[in-house]
């Protein structure tokens, strides 16, 4: 496969993440560190590669580049790409509302130029392990879920403005969406949510805490737990010790979820099963699922690679993006109004680039 060069815009926290996994990945060279700040300009000088102060002064031959900066960036810093042939990663949200999003779709579709979203659990073994079970029938259809989203971001954290900001920031925006790809990836469309929320601990205009309920367009239900706030280990990035660099691994479930043949949990990939008639008063077994362990980030970029020569197509698209901002704007409905909230259909260009990927 012929090796790419890819540049990183944003060199934050996931910039950062990004630029090792380059330098990880057995085919991909990192071709610089676009950042106006001092820390995007450090980064550069630790990773040993070119710094860049804006997208223009990038050279002509960067084969596609992640967008690792503030949210309300995304869209206008990926338009910007996108027009000039580079394809790109987004770091998620893709954008801060589905509208804008639906005009990236229609520019990616326009030009061919291709767009992938940072929603990085889908690269992971494990959730290709428990969706192969789903896709196979063996979990059947998802009757209800449990998942707990609960970390503790420290003070210093909020010291970046945009994570205090209603639009750009608040839990719901920055990490449950991860839980609504994954939910929508596993089990299908989110037809229908409610969701109540509090800004009791910290005190910011965005929720620190939030209960929300997903119904799915078969009728399974899930309720999501999610909290910036709150001590104890319950939360994907640690219970999958995906990123230990950044957050320790801890051993614990973080998503339960029941199916009409069987009960599932992540990321252990505890898979039960009755041992004898499907009845609560019948003993179960637990059968687990296998998953090597790998680094989903590397992988991450190592599909980028293959999106960028053309050899496969991308796992998250932009539409998925778009789809799970607009389950966003529900919540977001739902909170404001206080009753359940439908999801608005997706313009229609990103509609049909979604019906066409799942099937
Ligand atoms: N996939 C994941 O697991 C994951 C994890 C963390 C963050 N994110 C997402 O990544 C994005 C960045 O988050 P972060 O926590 O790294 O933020 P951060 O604040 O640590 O980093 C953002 C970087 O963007 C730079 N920047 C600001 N304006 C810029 C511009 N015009 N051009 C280029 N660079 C600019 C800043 O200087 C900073 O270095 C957010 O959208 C966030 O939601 C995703």
């Amino acid at each position: 496969m012929k090796r790419t060069r890819i540049a990183v815009i944003g060199g934050g926290a996931i910039g950062r993440t990004h630029a090792v996994a380059i330098r990880a990945c057995a085919v991909t060279d990192l071709a610089g560190i676009v950042d106006p700040f001092e820390t995007g300009k450090a980064l550069a000088t630790e990773m040993e590669c070119p710094h860049f102060s804006k997208i223009e002064d990038l050279p002509k031959d960067i084969d596609g580049a992640i967008i690792a900066t503030p949210n309300a960036l995304h869209v206008p810093q990926a338009t910007t790409l996108i027009g000039a042939g580079i394809p790109v990663l987004v770091e998620k949200p893709l954008g801060e509302n589905a509208a804008a999003c639906a005009d990236l779709v229609a520019l990616s579709e326009r030009t061919g130029v291709p767009g992938l979203v940072g929603h990085h659990r889908r690269h992971n073994l494990i959730v290709q392990a428990a969706k192969e079970a789903i896709d196979l029938g063996r979990f059947g259809t998802l009757v209800s879920g449990t998942i707990m989203a609960s970390l503790y971001k420290p003070d210093s954290y909020f010291d970046v403005a945009w994570r205090r900001d209603k639009g750009a920031g608040g839990p719901i925006l920055i990490n449950l969406i991860h839980e609504i790809d994954l939910v929508r990836h596993l089990f299908g469309e989110i037809t229908e949510v409610f969701a109540l929320s509090s800004n009791r601990q910290r005190g910011f205009d965005v929720e620190d805490t939030a209960s929300v309920l997903l119904k799915l367009a078969d009728g399974g239900l899930v309720t999501v737990s999610l909290t910036d706030a709150g001590v104890g280990p319950w939360c994907w990035d640690t219970t999958a010790g995906e990123n230990p660099a950044r957050f320790p691994a801890m051993p614990a479930v973080s998503h339960m979820f029941s199916g009409t043949q069987a009960g599932m949990s992540l990321p252990d990939l505890a898979f039960w099963t009755h041992e004898g008639a499907r009845d609560w008063t019948v003993a179960q077994g637990n059968h687990p699922l296998r998953a090597p362990a790998e680094d989903s980030y590397v992988e991450q970029i190592r599909h980028f690679a293959a999106v960028i020569t053309g050899d496969e197509a991308p796992r998250i698209a932009l539409a998925d993006g778009a789809a799970n901002i607009a389950v966003i704007e529900a919540i977001r409905r739902a909170l404001a109004e206080n009753r359940p909230a439908r999801i608005d259909p997706l313009p229609q260009n990103a509609a049909s680039e979604l019906k066409a990927m799942m099937e």
